[in-house]
């Protein structure tokens, strides 16, 4: 059979890959896709129509129809359903092609893998794809990692994809390796930050004020009007509108309180951790949602400690005032948590991460795209080796407003016995950052008597050790 001029191949016709190859032809890229499941192979030849599409019922009939070099993208699971791709494809390809992994896969799975088969001459590209299902058909924020050749021959058909913000397409090459895949990994943190934030806001307005589903909606339309404008703040404010259609009242409200997560969030906290680079807005977001399945046992506390929580008595008006600016706060400092890694990350393994770009790319298509991200672009673009957002002055002046609102949130929920952790960690991170010197002698102090850890002085340089005399001020 001769082969057939098709500019890219898609191995996972789940929603994800299957979306894509549609957005792919509708721009005018003969694409073919394959599956396993012969099901859906027939589910993309029904749905592609007249576009330029074919759906490959065998590897070797997918393969045939691609030009060389052939580029053959892949969207199933992360961790093992990709290896078991890469092991099929791998005897059947060619040096110079390139393999594509739009998964969530881990970096580390990507690094070793862009290496494997570097070894047979073929490309590995790690590339993030943000935006869910709407996002892959209609345009979402791509973040491809992989050598600059792969990069050269990718970009018509991805720059072509992607999502659009003032003409300029969501997408760039961030960089070698497993560049891709850390910054969609660091995008779902802090999507996890952020979704936790306004989870938070959601139980203090609703178990706090007392609020109803429609009120829910209106608050969290009214913010999305102004500078929380986002799209995880748009979602939320259409969720409440949503009627259950197994009964009468709202579908929020009979959706089980546990979360599940697929594992970005984890890894991002993890490696940050690895780092030394804090992000406790995303650690505290990745506990929640793994307190959450602790489900048979917070009932049987909420039995043992049933006092709490009490019901807001202030000026509800004034507070939800002030629950937008301090969840606003909660949010820039999520956002120059996960930067801050990114910058760190990118010293580390050598990514060359260019900050604006990420922020670019990220204000259209992502989960996380908020009308904030222009302002974080314009901080880096300013001044591309800013360490934190926090040191950029546009961002000082927002926090110098804010922070008053953020902590009077905390004190309500602490008052109110609501758990709100991660928005008491955003203020904890924000008043750690701006403490010229913190308790961290103490914790030296500590180290070197019990055991012999050494410190440093305020007043010296050098390395020093005491031996500390247990009981000092009666020996004295
Ligand atoms: C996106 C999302 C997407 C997916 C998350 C969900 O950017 O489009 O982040 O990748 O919805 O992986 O992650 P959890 O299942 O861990 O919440």
């Amino acid at each position: 059979m001769v082969a057939e001029p098709h500019e890219l191949g898609m191995i996972g016709l789940g929603v994800m890959g299957r979306n894509l190859v549609l957005n792919m032809a509708d721009h005018g890229f003969p694409v073919v896709g394959f599956d396993k499941d012969p099901a859906k192979v027939d589910a993309l030849r029904r749905e592609a129509g007249a576009r330029p599409v074919r759906a490959a019922a065998t590897l070797d009939e997918f393969l045939r129809l691609l030009r060389a070099p052939r580029a053959v993208m892949m969207l199933v699971p992360a961790g093992g359903p990709v290896d078991a791709v890469v092991d099929e494809l791998r005897p059947r390809l060619t040096r110079d092609d390139v393999i594509i992994d739009g998964g969530n896969s881990y970096y580390r799975d990507t690094d070793r893998r862009v290496k494997a088969l570097a070894a047979d001459g073929l490309h590995f590209v790690g590339v993030g794809v943000s935006g869910g299902e709407k996002g892959a058909r209609y345009g979402p924020s791509i973040m491809p990692g992989g050598s600059a050749d792969a990069w050269e021959r990718l970009r018509p058909v991805l720059e072509a994809v992607s999502a659009k913000v003032d003409g300029s397409p969501c997408v760039t090459h961030l960089g070698p390796g497993s560049a891709g895949h850390y910054v969609k990994m660091v995008h779902n943190g802090i999507e996890y930050g952020l979704m936790q934030l306004i989870a938070e806001a959601y139980d203090l307005l609703k178990r706090g004020l007392g609020l109803d589903d429609d009120r829910l909606h209106t608050i969290f339309e009214t913010w999305n009007g102004g500078e929380l404008n986002g799209y995880l703040v748009e979602i939320t404010a259409a969720i409440f509108l949503q009627p259950d259609d197994r009964g009468h009242g709202r579908l929020i409200d009979v959706i089980r309180d546990e979360a599940k997560q697929k594992g970005t969030g984890k890894w991002t906290s993890q490696d940050a951790m690895d780092l030394q680079v804090p992000v406790p807005t995303i650690d505290a977001a990745v506990a929640m949602r793994d307190l959450s399945g602790y489900k048979a046992e917070r009932l049987a506390a909420e039995r043992l400690y049933p006092s709490v929580p009490a019901r807001f008595d202030g000026d509800a008006a004034a507070f939800i005032e002030q629950l937008g600016h301090g969840l606003y706060a909660g949010m820039v400092l999520t956002y120059a948590q996960g930067m801050a890694l990114l910058r760190r990350a990118s010293e580390a393994y050598q990514y060359g991460l260019v900050l604006d770009e990420v922020a670019r790319i990220w204000r259209g298509g992502c989960i996380i795209r908020a009308r904030l991200l222009e302002q974080i672009r314009a901080a880096f673009h300013a001044r591309p080796d800013l360490p934190n957002l926090l040191q950029d002055p546009s961002f000082a002046a927002d926090l110098h407003a804010r922070q008053g609102h953020l902590r009077a949130v905390v004190q309500a929920a602490a008052r109110l016995g609501i758990a709100a952790p991660a928005l008491m960690a955003s203020l904890g991170y924000f008043d750690g950052y701006r403490t010229g010197r913190l308790p961290a002698n103490l914790t030296q102090a500590q180290r070197d008597f019990f055991g012999s850890h050494t410190y440093e002085r305020t007043d010296a340089d050098g390395v020093f050790h005491t031996e500390w005399q247990p009981g000092a001020r009666e020996a004295s």
